[in-house]
């Protein structure tokens, strides 16, 4: 039996947010007792990554814990979703686990120390492994706004990054997933594409950008985005941040409760926006799937569906550490 499965319920016994921070502090040890993550490199966006299999956003969301995290031996480990300026985000109770199905519903809001903190904190972590920055807007900065709060962010993180992550689908700020309409895209992309030059040019150094999808688009809409990743050159697409669905969750406790859905739920909606990205951009551009990855199989059902990368957060919480050897091991026996 692995220590967490001993851990798991003393922390599920626990009211869930100060259970979701205990874990993270119990992050470093765990890593000493986690089954060890078989090297498997893999080359995607100019960058070379020891395995494919990452932590997805949101779990630290002040990069304050990146060497604890990065001790459980994940490829990648994105931090974020930063914004401007700090802000508390949505009252408590605002992370709810639906154990039943494996699943967790959160409105966290993107609370965040806000991005000088932030960096502050980027710039205490040791580790110097494959650094994934995530950026949002501020809940309080006006729509008109929102490619403003963007740009000071990518400005911030960009000589810390590995690569930056656009972040147009978390559900729990207002408007923020209208970013994902084809106009709004557009003009996004447009400008931090072109703001991404002269940083290129300072630090000598080009950061992939990456844009962060919802696994609740139409075929249509898909398309779109795809347009507008190929014109202007973004490197990456996760697929996908958490669902507004209740698909498989409805009756359980919980169900009800406002925020993003995430966890078993959601893994094949995830995983069939992740095939219609990997079939509109060709292999032209990287693809990270995300998205109710539980299992070894999970993640290989992304590789299969067109994924380079896989990224893991809920399926951590339920499995424990050693999920990321199993899916790396998964990725090496593919
Ligand atoms: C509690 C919680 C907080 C999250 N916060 C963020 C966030 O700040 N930014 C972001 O891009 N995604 C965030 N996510 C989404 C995850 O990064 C991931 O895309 C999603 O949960 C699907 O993967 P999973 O089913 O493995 O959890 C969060 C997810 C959870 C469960």
């Amino acid at each position: 039996m692995s220590l967490y499965r001993l851990a798991r319920p003393l922390l599920f016994s626990l009211d869930e947010e100060n259970a979701h921070q205990l874990a993270l502090y119990a992050a470093g040890v765990a890593g000493l007792f986690s089954a060890p993550v078989p090297r498997s490199p893999v080359r995607a966006m100019g960058i070379e990554f020891p395995n494919p299999i990452g932590l997805a956003a949101g779990l630290d969301k002040d990069a304050a814990h990146i060497d604890a995290l990065a001790a459980l031996g994940f490829g990648f480990v994105e931090v974020g979703t930063v914004t401007p300026r700090a802000q508390p985000g949505n009252a408590r109770p605002r992370l709810f686990r639906l154990p039943e199905r494996d699943a967790i519903i959160n409105r966290f809001g993107f609370n965040n120390v806000g991005v000088d903190a932030f960096i502050a904190n980027v710039r205490r972590a040791r580790w110097n492994g494959v650094l994934g920055i995530n950026i949002g807007k501020n809940a309080d900065t006006p729509p008109e706004r929102a490619i403003d709060d963007y740009e000071l962010c990518l400005k911030q993180v960009y000589p810390h990054a590995s690569y930056v992550t656009i972040n147009v689908s978390s559900p729990n700020t207002q408007g923020l997933r209208t970013l994902q309409e084809a106009h709004h895209l557009e003009a996004l992309v447009k400008r931090l594409t072109a703001l991404r030059e002269p940083l290129a040019e300072r630090y000598g150094r080009r950061v992939p950008l990456v844009v962060k999808v919802a696994p609740d688009l139409n075929t249509d809409e898909i398309g779109a985005i795809a347009d507008a990743v190929r014109r202007y050159g973004i490197e990456g697409v996760i697929a996908t941040n958490t669902s507004l669905s209740r698909e498989g969750v409805e009756g359980l406790r919980h169900a009800g409760e406002a925020g993003g859905l995430s966890g078993a739920p959601i893994r094949e909606m995830a995983t069939r926006v992740l095939r219609e990205f990997a079939f509109a951009l060709k292999g032209e551009t990287t693809l990270i799937g995300a998205g109710g990855v539980m299992s070894g199989a999970d993640a290989q059902e992304k590789f299969a569906a067109g994924a380079q990368l896989v990224q893991l957060y809920t399926g951590l919480i339920y499995r424990g550490p050693d999920l990321v050897s199993e899916c790396a091991s998964a990725f090496r026996g593919k």
